[in-house]
């Protein structure tokens, strides 16, 4: 699908790293002298890595991390803030779409399933990133921090929302407005994370994952991601309607027919179960 021009080839490997085994794109922040922090390289970096990787026929999952000791210490205070602030305001502007578009919108809807692999520092603007994957693991040492309060703004970009849509409203409100750090074990009680698992097992937990996910109807995993984003904002009858128009859209667009495929298994050649395992895909 991608050649020299647009694939892999075509990336700066500059302040984003990529690289590709097995399927999994290991997508590496790569500031780690500034803790990763998103400043305008890894924004637009980041805007060119989701064009490719969405594209590419090679990848399967996408996972996101950070290189060094921080997944990000969430957005370059000097390079995203302070300079831009002071700057041309449609260059602002720009960098501000950009950040949002990349950090929310695309990665909500991107068509392939995401990892956020918290490997430490994770504070701020990074929530975004954490909260727009679908999925996350992190180290469990890891330190997590809604830091805005500490330092005289609110969480923006679209980060109170998204804290919001995935904690409690005791938990969340207790961070934003305490600023107190956490780590990964508290991450994963509170729901922001999936697992917290130690240091050593990061990277073998998340390939796990990673495979897991790659084993499933790729065409449904997307529909299933786009249909659970879409019927948040839904009213009852609006996300029945919706999501019956969507299954037929699934069934009819799904190259590898897997409803037939599953139920052929099931009803007449009684060769498996569906609640011990998924069907033959091939
Ligand atoms: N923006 C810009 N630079 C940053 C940021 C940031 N968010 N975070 C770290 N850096 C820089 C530091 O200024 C320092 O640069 P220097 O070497 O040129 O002085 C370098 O990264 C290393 O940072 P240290 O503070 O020395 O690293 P340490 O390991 O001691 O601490 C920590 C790491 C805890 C992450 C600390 O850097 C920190 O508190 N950073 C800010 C975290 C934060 O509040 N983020 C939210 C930003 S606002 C938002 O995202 C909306």
């Amino acid at each position: 699908m991608t050649d020299q021009a647009t694939g892999l080839a075509s990336l700066p490997q500059k302040n984003v790293l990529v690289t590709v085994e097995e399927g999994v794109a290991w997508v590496k922040f790569n500031r780690p002298e500034k803790r990763n922090a998103f400043n305008p390289g890894i924004v637009y970096e980041m805007v060119q890595v989701l064009d490719v990787l969405e594209m590419e026929d090679s990848v399967g999952c996408v996972v996101i991390t950070g290189a060094g000791e921080a997944f990000s210490a969430g957005q370059d205070l000097k390079e995203y803030f302070r300079e831009p602030d002071a700057g041309h305001p449609v260059l602002r502007e720009r960098l501000h779409k950009a950040n949002s578009g990349w950090q929310w919108r695309r990665m909500m809807y991107f068509p392939k399933p995401t990892i956020a692999m918290v490997n430490g520092w994770c504070f701020g603007g990074a929530f975004q990133i954490l909260l727009g994957c679908d999925l996350a693991i992190a180290d469990e040492d890891a330190t997590f921090g809604l830091s805005e309060i500490n330092w005289g703004i609110i969480p923006a970009g679209i980060v109170t929302k998204s804290v919001a849509m995935a904690l409690s409203q005791r938990k969340a409100l207790y961070y934003i407005m305490t600023g107190e750090t956490f780590d990964g074990r508290t991450a994963e009680d509170i729901g922001l994370v999936n697992f917290a698992v130690p240091k050593e097992q990061l990277v073998a937990r998340t390939t796990a994952l990673a495979k897991k996910l790659m084993e499933k109807n790729p065409n449904v995993l997307r529909a299933c991601k786009t249909a659970y984003h879409y019927t948040r904002e839904m009213s009852w009858d609006m996300a029945a309607e919706y999501l019956a128009a969507k299954s037929d859209q699934t069934k009819y667009r799904d190259p590898e027919d897997g409803s037939t495929k599953g139920m052929k298994q099931f009803l007449d050649e009684k060769s498996y179960r569906p609640g011990l395992g998924a069907y033959r895909r091939d």
